[in-house]
């Protein structure tokens, strides 16, 4: 099912079906301040990329200058102590935080300076995350946690269950459709989160500490799933805390204090 498929460089690890959520989306919709050097083609490309937060003491600088490049199909995972920056920087390559200063590209488009219309759009197409607690619906079934929220990107019911179905089968859930978040284990918690994430065939699969909240097993079954999903050709980024789980990326990429330390 998993496919890498020719011009992967730009969609992700993908479950074959015909649905489509969105359009493309429009570069030119929003201005953009300078774009600088032409788009490399990478999957993430962030240059002096800095972010402060308003604090009551000081200012919080949490990234004081990054800069990342993720090539498309690869599995890259972000270490660095509580608090270096790794979620904030998570955060800014998914559209969900804009950065004070410097330029984000992601699948070759610059996501600075974009408004809030355009980063929603920007996300649909392309960014599946993925969180520690899970984030689901806990009142609905595992498979209408899929259904639903593929359904409110634009997505006919129908479409959108057969592509979760897919999904589910994919993800070892198959058997689990009907039920709901709350009889389900922890590691198969965390595999419907990121069923849910792909719905989209995501350029990027951003993931913040997806294991973090499982049990030794928990975390090896999601482990086992990303490492798939990234033979599959899917380009990750994924913060841990766990050496364990990093050595099962392709690279492993440090940050300390709003850095990214030199290899
Ligand atoms: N919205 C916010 N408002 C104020 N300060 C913030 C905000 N988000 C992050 N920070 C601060 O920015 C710094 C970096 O935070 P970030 O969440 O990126 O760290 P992290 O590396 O993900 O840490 P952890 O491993 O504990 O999750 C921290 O000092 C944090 O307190
Ligand atoms: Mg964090």
């Amino acid at each position: 099912m998993l496919c890498a498929g020719a011009g992967s460089a730009h969609r992700g690890a993908s479950v074959s079906t015909a649905a489509d959520t969105t359009g493309a989306a429009d570069p030119a919709d929003a201005a953009v301040p300078d774009a600088g050097p032409p788009a490399t083609g990478g999957a993430v490309r962030v240059r002096g990329a800095r972010r402060t937060f308003a604090a009551d003491l000081a200012p919080v600088r949490a990234l004081r200058g990054v800069d990342l490049d993720v090539e498309p199909g690869e599995f890259v995972a972000l270490m660095g102590p509580s608090g270096c920056g790794k979620s904030t920087l998570l955060n800014v390559v998914a559209g969900l935080d804009a950065v004070d200063d410097g330029t984000v590209e992601v699948a070759g488009e610059r996501i600075d300076g974009r408004d809030e219309d355009w980063l929603a759009r920007f996300r649909r197409t392309h960014v599946g995350i993925v969180f520690q607690f899970f984030n689901l619906l806990d009142g609905v079934s595992a498979l209408d946690n899929i259904v639903l929220p593929a359904m409110l990107h634009g997505l006919r019911r129908r479409a959108a269950e057969s592509r979760a179905r897919d999904l589910l089968d994919l993800l070892g859930l198959g058997d689990r459709t009907e039920q709901v978040p709350a009889v389900l284990s922890g590691g198969q918690r965390q595999r419907l989160a990121i069923a849910r994430a792909l719905a989209n065939e995501p350029t990027l699969l951003l993931a913040d500490e997806p294991t973090g909240a499982l049990d030794t097993e928990g975390g090896l079954e999601v482990l086992e799933l990303f490492r798939r999903l990234h033979a599959g050709g899917q380009t990750i980024v994924m913060v841990t805390h766990s050496p364990d789980v990093a050595a099962g990326a392709s690279r492993v990429v440090r940050m300390r204090d709003g850095r990214i330390v030199p290899e």
